[in-house]
Order: C-alpha cells, then structure tokens, then sequence
C-alpha cells in the first residue's frame, strides 16, 4: 500500500490518487467564499486536492483565480461549479482551455458536459447524498462520486456517512470520496473499510491558517459545541446546515412567540437587515427587482414565507457576510457537525501531514486485531 514517492508511514495509493496523480487522498471540499486559490494550493501543495468554488465568482474571476492557483502550485487542483449554472458550458470550456485538471459538480452535469469535459482530458467529479444519485453520475460517464453525509456543512441529504459511503460504494465501480464529518486519520481509514478511495473535508479545512476566513469567525466554529450546527431549510428551502447562531434560532422558530415567522423576523431585526442585503445582492449578481420578485413569487407557490423568500434570495449575500465581511452577527455560517470535534487551526500541510501519520498508526493498530 505504500507508495515509493511519498515519505512516512502513512503513504497510502488508492484509485483516487491514482485517478488524480496525488500523493494522500484528501481532498477539500469546495466551499463558496472560502475555498478561493489560497486555501485550494495550499492544499494541493500540501499532496491533497483542492478545489475552488466557483459558484460565488464571475467567469473573469474564475478565471483570475485559476491563474492564481496554478501560479501557487505545480500540483493538481480542480475547479467546482454548478451544473446549473447558465454559464455551465463557457465555464467547462474555460477549465479546458486552461488544462485545469479536475472539474467537480455539486449535482451531477449532463452526459454531454461530462463527455466534452472528459475529451479534453479532465476528470470529472460529482457530490452526490443518495446511491441513486451515483449510480445515475456513474451511468453518465463521471469518473468520480463524492458521498456526503448528513453530518456534513453546507447543503446536505438525509442519510448519515457511515450509511451512506458503504452503500454508495457498493453499488458504483468509479472511486467513491467519502465526505461528511471526516476530521483525522482514524475516519480516512473507517472510510477505506467502508471501500471509499479517500475523503473529502469542507469544515476542517475552513479551520485552517491557509483558510482566508476571518479570524473571529473561525473562533465562532472552534467554540461550537457538537450541538452547535443545525440543519434548516427555512433560508432557502432546501436543508442547509449552518452553525446555531441567534438569527437562525429566529428562523428556526426558537427565538421567542411568534419567530420564525415574518413577525418574528421584524422583530429580531433580520427582516430589515434581509431587505438590506437583497438590495446588495441585486447589485452583486445584476439581478433585476422584476427577476428577484419572480423567483420570490416562485418560492411563495412552493410553500416559503415572504420572510423566507427573501433569506434565500440573498442567501449568497449572508454566506459572503460572514465569509468574506467578518459578519459573525448577521452572517449566515455553513458548518459540519464536525466543527464540535475541533479546536486547533493547522496549516494545510501541517494537518494533512498529521491525517496520514494518524491513518498509519491506525492501520498499524488494525494489523494486531488481525494477528491477535
Ligand atoms: C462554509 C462552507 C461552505 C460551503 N459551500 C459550498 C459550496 O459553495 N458548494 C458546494 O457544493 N458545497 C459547499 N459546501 C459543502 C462542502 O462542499 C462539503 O460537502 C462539506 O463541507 C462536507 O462536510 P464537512 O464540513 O463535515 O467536511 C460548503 C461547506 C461549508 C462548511
């Protein structure tokens, strides 16, 4: 299992690295607003894969920020985007054009878009948080599945990774990366055992020295508790896990009569703060009133409140709040459950150095079960 490259003990060759030309399979999940270049070539750097997040950027920053990565790293790195992107095209052709070696979907892309990504010599991976979801990625052509668990940040499905990576595994023959909850070395081989090729990880490389995230944001995730995150739909509609702060206890109905519905959220102020980065948003993304109030108007036939509608129209201006401003009060927190497990905030290298001398120790351990 070890690969003469890499040194120490806890070198390890899975399809994954062999898939990407990486030394350790680790990978950082993408992250909008956070993993930008910085974080993405640390990681890299580091023998793991990074990811940027394009969702958040502009096709010219996108590009911006390629050049910028490849100009920090000789290594692999990939660019996430979303399949349904109006732009999904002009965005793939641009990571073909740029010989970026991995482009990754938060849902899978059409046949189409994978074949003209794969024939350029692309690899091409898609999250998925049902078997059914990889099994229909893997039937399309991607070469690779990332499995995330409910425990995981960010947007998430309902079946928890220790289900999910075995299942998924199981049914589809392209590496799966297992994602959700995964924090040190012990949980890269738990998600060996349960015959994924690596792991991915969103919040433990936000708590990082590489992370460009504010400090006193970071200190809010190391303070959590393992009940400090929360899944809510009630920002966008879908279930989105976020760290428990006061503004989402509001939305969630928790803080006080009548919260959680517009009511509460005037009277807890993120109605008016709401109306304010909606204003922001239009001008950020160019989207017309007419535009917004027609998706609004969408999303109150889909069952939403006013009041919700329009959370999840500026749900991007909440995250870059956060994220990017330092807004730790009315800044929206994206976080896996695992934000309860750290305490520390390692360079990339220093941490995925750890990972792998912790995944060799605990292969050492399993090596005297057996001989036991
Ligand atoms: C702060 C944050 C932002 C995220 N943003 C995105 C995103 O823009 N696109 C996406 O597909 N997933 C996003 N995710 C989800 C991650 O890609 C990944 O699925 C998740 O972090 C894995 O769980 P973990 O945090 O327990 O490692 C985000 C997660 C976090 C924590």
């Amino acid at each position: 299992m070890s690969e003469p490259e890499a040194s120490g003990k806890g070198a390890v060759r899975t399809a994954l690295t062999e898939l990407l030309g990486i030394r350790y399979p680790v990978v950082q999940a993408a992250m909008g607003y956070v993993s930008g270049p910085r974080l993405a070539a640390a990681v890299s750097d580091a023998g793991g894969l990074g990811l940027i997040a394009s969702a958040t950027m502009s096709l010219a920053e996108l590009e911006k920020a390629i050049e910028d990565t490849a100009g920090r790293t000789p290594r692999p790195f990939g660019v996430n985007l979303r399949a349904d992107a109006s732009d999904a095209a002009e965005r793939a052709r641009l990571i073909a054009s740029r010989r970026v070696p991995v482009a990754s979907f938060a849902q899978a892309p059409k046949p189409e878009l994978i074949a003209a990504l794969k024939d350029a010599g692309v690899v091409t991976i898609a999250s998925v948080g049902a078997r059914r979801h990889a099994e229909k990625a893997a039937g399309w052509g991607i070469d690779a599945v990332i499995a995330t668990g409910a425990e995981g940040g960010g947007h998430v499905g309902a079946v928890p990774t220790s289900l999910l990576v075995p299942q998924v595994a199981a049914a589809v023959d392209i590496p799966v990366i297992a994602a959700g909850g995964f924090f040190d070395g012990r949980g890269l081989v738990a998600a060996l055992a349960w015959g994924a090729a690596g792991i991915a990880m969103g919040t433990r490389f936000l708590l990082t020295s590489d992370s460009p995230v504010a400090d006193a944001v970071k200190q809010v995730y190391l303070a959590a508790g393992m009940d400090g995150t929360v899944v809510t739909t009630r920002v966008d509609g879908v279930p989105h896990r976020v760290l428990r702060t006061t503004m989402v206890d509001h939305l969630e109905g928790r803080g006080g009569a009548g919260a959680g519905r517009l009511g509460g959220l005037v009277r807890s102020g993120a109605l008016v703060r709401s109306a304010r980065n909606a204003a922001a948003f239009r001008e950020v993304s160019g989207m017309g009133w007419r535009e917004m109030l027609r998706q609004g108007r969408e999303m109150r036939r889909g069952g939403l409140g006013w009041g919700q509608v329009l959370m999840a129209a500026n749900t991007p201006v909440l995250l870059r709040a956060a994220m990017v401003d330092g807004r730790t009060d009315l800044g929206l927190m994206s976080s896996g459950q695992v934000a309860g497990l750290i305490g520390d905030l390692p360079s990339c290298a220093e941490l995925i150095e750890a990972i792998m001398a912790e995944a060799g120790a605990a292969l050492d351990r399993l090596e005297g079960v057996r001989k036991a």
